[in-house]
């Protein structure tokens, strides 16, 4: 696919951190973060680069309105927000469920933001697409113009921002002399994943120097079975990359595991436990329903390797505070159906 335009809005490139303190926490030796909580717009966080392409695309189309599906504790939704709001476009957030309390900073963020949300009444999170498109169609019907958005912003305009964070990664594990590594990542709709997975098999970078990479790409779904996301996130990365020649040094093998744990947005006392022993020891704000589960599947889980190791941190602070200020929060209200 061609490019869609970029809205610059992260700061670029996000720092690729050695960190041995956390890799022994973690019971392993040579461990990296890429540290994409810290993509420098608003609170930060993986979607930042979703968002640029995504804005880029409504922008050129002229569109006055992003309706956007997102549950309660949506990080998409909230930096879809406060860009649309920096930007002059209007937000209607699509929520499964209804009204929840207490309220998620996330969403108390995309309403002080200028959000409109609309509840579907509904706990099945898939039906957020459908109301967001019978709405963008009224809309249109209205004159307005529409930009719908999926969950997690997660099209092939959206990939594009983690398939150019590839090629940043690409680089700087060649500055620190890292040619084979184990990339761990946090999965929930596979929107950044599939970004990835295209620009480690194709070269989105023009005149870029290609030097071996032998690459091993572990995402970790934290809210669906794995067997729903793979095909979707395989036809997204392709889709993305469609029209450009393959990365023929790039040697990268990729994988979906499961680590929902104990549910989307839903945490056991030892699960609270392992994040609050992370972030003591290394500084990190751990959210449970990302990251915690990531790194407890690659603590538990990721079998043992000589291979470096790194941990793609995705940001998710809001629901850090979440946690830490209202203890047991998410609350049942948020249960998920799947
Ligand atoms: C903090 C955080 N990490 C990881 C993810 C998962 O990213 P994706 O939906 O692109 O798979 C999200 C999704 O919203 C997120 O907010």
């Amino acid at each position: 696919m061609i490019a869609p335009p970029r809205l610059p809005l992260a700061a670029l490139p996000t720092p690729l951190q050695h960190r041995p303190d956390l890799g022994a926490a973690l019971g392993r030796k040579a461990f990296w973060v890429k540290r994409d909580d810290l993509t420098g717009y608003s609170w930060g966080g993986n979607k930042v680069r979703t968002i640029e392409y995504l804005l880029g695309d409504a922008e050129a189309q002229a569109c006055d309105t992003v309706v956007l599906c997102g549950g309660p504790t949506s990080n998409f939704a909230a930096l879809m927000a406060a860009a649309c709001a920096a930007r002059g476009l209007a937000t209607i957030q699509v929520s499964y469920g209804t009204e929840p309390d207490p309220k998620p900073a996330a969403l108390a963020a995309g309403e002080a933001a200028g959000a409109a949300i609309r509840y579907t009444g509904s706990p099945d999170r898939a039906r957020m697409e459908d109301v967001a498109d019978a709405l963008a169609e009224t809309l249109r019907g209205q004159g307005r113009r529409p930009y719908p958005v999926p969950r997690g912003g997660a099209t092939v305009v959206g990939a594009f921002g983690y398939a150019h964070a590839a090629g940043e990664v690409r680089r700087q594990l060649r500055q620190v002399g890292v040619d084979a590594v184990t990339l761990v990542i946090p999965v929930g709709s596979g929107g950044s994943i599939a970004g990835l997975l295209a620009g480690f098999l194709f070269n989105f970078e023009g005149d870029e120097k290609e030097t071996p990479l032998d690459l091993e790409l572990i995402g970790v779904s934290v809210s669906r079975p794995p067997e729903e996301l793979r095909e979707g996130i395989d036809a997204k990365a392709r889709a993305c990359g469609a029209g450009r020649s393959r990365l023929a040094n790039v040697n990268c093998r990729w994988e979906l595991v499961d680590g929902r744990g104990a549910g989307f947005n839903h945490y056991d006392s030892d699960d609270a436990a392992f994040v609050d022993d992370i972030m003591r020891c290394s500084g990190l704000l751990i959210d449970t329903t990302y990251n915690g589960k990531a790194l407890r599947w690659l603590c538990d889980l990721l079998p043992e390797t000589n291979r470096p190791i790194l941990y793609w941190h995705t940001g998710g602070s809001l629901a850090v505070a979440d946690r830490l200020g209202t203890p047991g929060h998410p609350s049942p209200d948020h249960k998920e159906i799947k």
